[in-house]
This record gives C-alpha cells, structure tokens and sequence, in this order.
C-alpha cells in the first residue's frame, strides 16, 4: 500500500502533493489475497470451418468488463473480450487462418509471437487495421511446435493494448512418440504470466513509467491474481510464457526442488536440463516437467519469482490434494536440435541496444538500436534468404537504471552462441527467438533466415522500449 491514501494527502496539504494527485490520480490499490482463485484455462478457440488444408478462426477484438480481481469488474481490451485471448490449438503443417475484427476505438495490428509467418501476415507495426476494419492472418504452421502467442504490435500502441489484455496463446503441436511419453492431455498446461497494477475501483492501471515500462504491484497467471491449482501427485507439463510487458521473472519452487526444463521458446530442447532456478524475460517461453509425486497428500508448493519483492515474490501455488497414475517419463532425448556452428556464418552484424533521456516537461526516454529509433522505412538489415548470419546484440546500459532488453527476431529463430564471451546459459540451449540481455551483456546468437523473403523487425521486447522505439526493420532478399 505504498499509494497515498485520501487523508494523508488532505493532511499533506502542500500544493505540489495535490499536483501529483491531479496528474496521476490517486494510487490507491484493491488488496487482493493471494492463492484464493482456481487457475483458469483459456478456452481453446473453435475453427468456424476447416477444408483439406486448413482451418478457418474468427477473433473479434472487444472490450469487455469482466472479473479479475473476486467481486470487482474491470474493463478490459480481449480477443473476444476475453483475458487472456482464447488458445489457438494448431497443428505442424496444418495452415491457420484467423480473421480478425477490430471492435475497439483504436488501429490494432496481430502478431503470432514465433511463427513462420509470410511478411503480409506478420503484423508490421505500422500494417494497422482501423476500429471497424477486418483483416486476415494467414499461418503456414512450418515451424517447429513450440509454444508461441499472439498479441497486438502496433507501434506506440502495444504497451498499452497488451496491458489492457490482447494476448493470446498459440499451441502449435505435433503428435510423436517423444509428445506421447511427456505429460499430456489434462498434465500439460499453458501458464501465462502477467503482472498488473490495478486502481482502487479495479481497472486497469497503464503507466509506462516514462518508456521504462509498465510494471504491476499483481501476477496474474492465466489472467487470475496469484492463483492456485490442484494438482495430482504425478508429473505435470507446464507451458510457461512470461507476457509481462516490462517484468523479468527468475522462477524457482518454494521446495527447493529442482525444475526439469524441457523445452524453451521453440519447442523441445535436445534434452532436458535440471535447474533449480530458470529466468525468463518479457515474451520468452520455457516447458518444465514438475513431479508432485515426491510430497505427501496436502503440501503446498509456491512457484515463486525470486527477482520479485514482497507479494510479487510468489506466482502462483500448487496444492498436491491427490494421488494418481503416471505412466509419462521424461526421456533422454527430447527432440533433434541441429547445432549451427559460428564457421557457418557469412557475416556479423552487431547492434547495440541503448536509450537517451528525451527533454520535456514529463522525463523519457528514446530508446534505439544501433543510435536510431525505429523508422519503418529504413532497411537496418538485409539477410538474404537461406544464408545463415551471426548477429551480436549488446546492451550499452542506461545512466542510473538497470535495464533488460529482450531481444527478439521475427521469423527466423536462432540459436545462442555465447554470453559475455562464454558458453551459453543451460536454459538457453535449443531454439529461441528472444533472447535476454541484462545490462552491460554482449550475447551471440547465430541465425538462418529461412522461410520467406520480405520485410520483419527485429526488436525488445520490454513493450514501452518497443513502442518508443527500439526496433529495427529487417528485410531478407
Ligand atoms: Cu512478441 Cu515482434 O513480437
Ligand atoms: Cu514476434
Ligand atoms: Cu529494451
């Protein structure tokens, strides 16, 4: 309760309080208990129809007034004006279209997160469809299944579209024997992490921090407030997407125990990695295998965020409330991953991720790679198809504040190659297209720019950097 309550401000009195009051209304804040709702699971989206090649999805963009916090509404911006978005549930060489209406007052623009996306279908920032206006995704689904999502990318708009709620995940499977083995069916579920702040009356709180980022004082995990799920003692699959807009979690369970990463944000890792913490930045992803078998009937397990304070320290809770069957297993070998090897590199490119303060009457920030904000008619880089490139990515920090940068390329993933000049992360091995550079960190990561010619960006992925404007178009030939 660090906001000002009325009295202390009518008893502060001085006329600089009361600006502040004015300009920022009043952050009092809803107390929420922590562990009270169930988990939710977004619903799974229906396709309206499906011929031989694929399948057809409708998603309107509405507002809507629905519970988050017990008792309270709070008005949101949802894929059918829910929060999270449904789950789009496609299949390995199966192609998705998803037509989108835009029934809010706002240009939006959609972007499947991970996708091998043809460049008409990407969402380039600037490739809005007006309120009114209709437009049509098409996904070729070619990539590798992985847990990828879809959210709104409109420039100078996604902070404050995304923190309002349009967000979404997009399961992208494949049946095989390994998928098989894992926990599956009702042991394998998506864990979509934001944190919000909310206002005393229980909407939704925007404050972009000027362009530091929108943080929040709650997690909410499928969209409900520090929740809690009953689990079986047996192995679960977590799909765990950190859809913050500017808050790195580092994850850890309350037990000690160590987690079982599987997979990281393309899909399966080549084997499973055991950690007792894993850290995961703004639009990264990361599968773990939990087994509740080793407590008793009645524990409870808090995942928590050990890079989070106070009641952001916790996450969401397990209670282990009853035995079960499990005949999945975690194999040795998960999935085929093709280490790229820097000899294959046909040129380096390397861009430096910085801001400066901007003047004016309220302080801010010009984010920017390689010194230049974000203009979407100028070419930063120009792969050409099928080669494959080493790409450097540096943090330059920012004069008295520490800064994430998430960085992330749309279209092709990559594979990281060192950190500060040593090995790679254990969490970092396999397929990724986000990767985290903390301050002052220099990261390789080596990438083939297959797939599609045209027009992509690259980008951070703390969504205020992104809107004000870290972002660089990408253009393979
Ligand atoms: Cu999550 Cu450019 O996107
Ligand atoms: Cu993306
Ligand atoms: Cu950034």
């Amino acid at each position: 309760m660090e906001a000002l309550t009325r009295r202390q401000l009518l008893m502060g009195g001085s006329a600089a309080v009361l600006h502040l009051a004015v300009a920022r209304p009043l952050r009092a804040h809803p107390a929420i208990p922590q562990f009270r709702c169930p988990l939710p699971l977004p619903p799974v989206l229906q396709p309206i129809r499906g011929d031989s090649v694929a399948d057809y999805y409708e998603v309107v963009q509405r507002e809507a007034s629905i519970e988050i916090i017990p008792g309270m509404r709070t008005r949101i911006w949802g894929y059918d004006g829910i929060f999270p978005g449904p789950t789009i549930e496609a299949r390995r060489g199966r192609a998705a279209v998803v037509t989108h209406t835009n029934g809010l007052g706002i240009p939006t623009v959609a972007h499947l997160h991970g996708g091998v996306t043809r460049p008409q279908s990407d969402g380039f920032p600037t490739d809005t469809v007006a309120p009114g206006g209709t437009r049509t995704y098409e996904y070729d689904n070619v990539g590798r299944p992985a847990t990828l999502w879809y959210h709104d990318h409109s420039w100078r708009g996604s902070g404050r579209n995304l923190y309002m709620g349009l967000a979404g995940l997009y399961l992208l499977k494949e049946d095989s024997e390994i998928e098989g083995r894992l926990p599956n069916g009702a042991y394998d579920i998506p864990l979509m992490l934001h944190d919000r702040a909310f206002t005393a009356d229980g909407q939704l709180d925007y404050d972009h921090d000027g362009h530091h980022g929108a943080t929040g004082r709650v997690m909410l995990v499928n969209g409900a407030p520090w929740p809690v799920l009953e689990v079986a003692a047996r192995k679960y699959r977590f799909r765990i997407l950190n859809a913050s807009n500017a808050t790195a979690v580092r994850l850890a369970l309350s037990t000690h125990h160590p987690l079982i990463q599987i997979g990281s944000d393309q899909g399966l890792l080549a084997a499973p990695v055991v950690l007792s913490t894993i850290g995961l930045a703004m639009a990264e992803r990361v599968e773990i295998v939990v087994d509740f078998s080793v407590y008793p009937l009645g524990t409870r397990v808090v995942l928590e965020n050990r890079r989070g304070d106070g009641p952001l320290r916790s996450v969401m809770r397990f209670d282990v409330v009853r035995s079960a069957r499990d005949d999945s297993s975690v194999p040795e070998h998960l999935s085929l991953v093709e280490p790229l090897d820097r000899s294959q590199a046909v040129r380096t490119r390397t861009f430096e991720f910085g801001g400066k303060p901007t003047l004016g009457v309220l302080p801010g920030v010009q984010w920017g790679i390689n010194g230049e904000p974000f203009d979407p008619t100028r070419v930063d880089a120009n792969p050409r198809l099928d080669e494959i490139e080493l790409w450097r990515f540096v943090n330059r920090g920012f004069v008295g504040r520490s800064m994430l940068h998430p960085v992330h390329t749309h279209l092709a993933p990559f594979q990281v190659l060192s950190r500060n000049g040593r090995a790679p992360l254990r969490q970092e091995r396999g397929w990724k297209d986000t990767v985290t550079i903390e301050d002052g960190e220099d990261v390789e990561v080596i990438i083939r720019w297959s797939g599609h010619k045209g027009r992509y960006l690259l980008h951070c992925h703390n969504l205020e950097h992104e809107d004000h404007s870290m972002m660089a178009r990408v253009d393979v030939v």
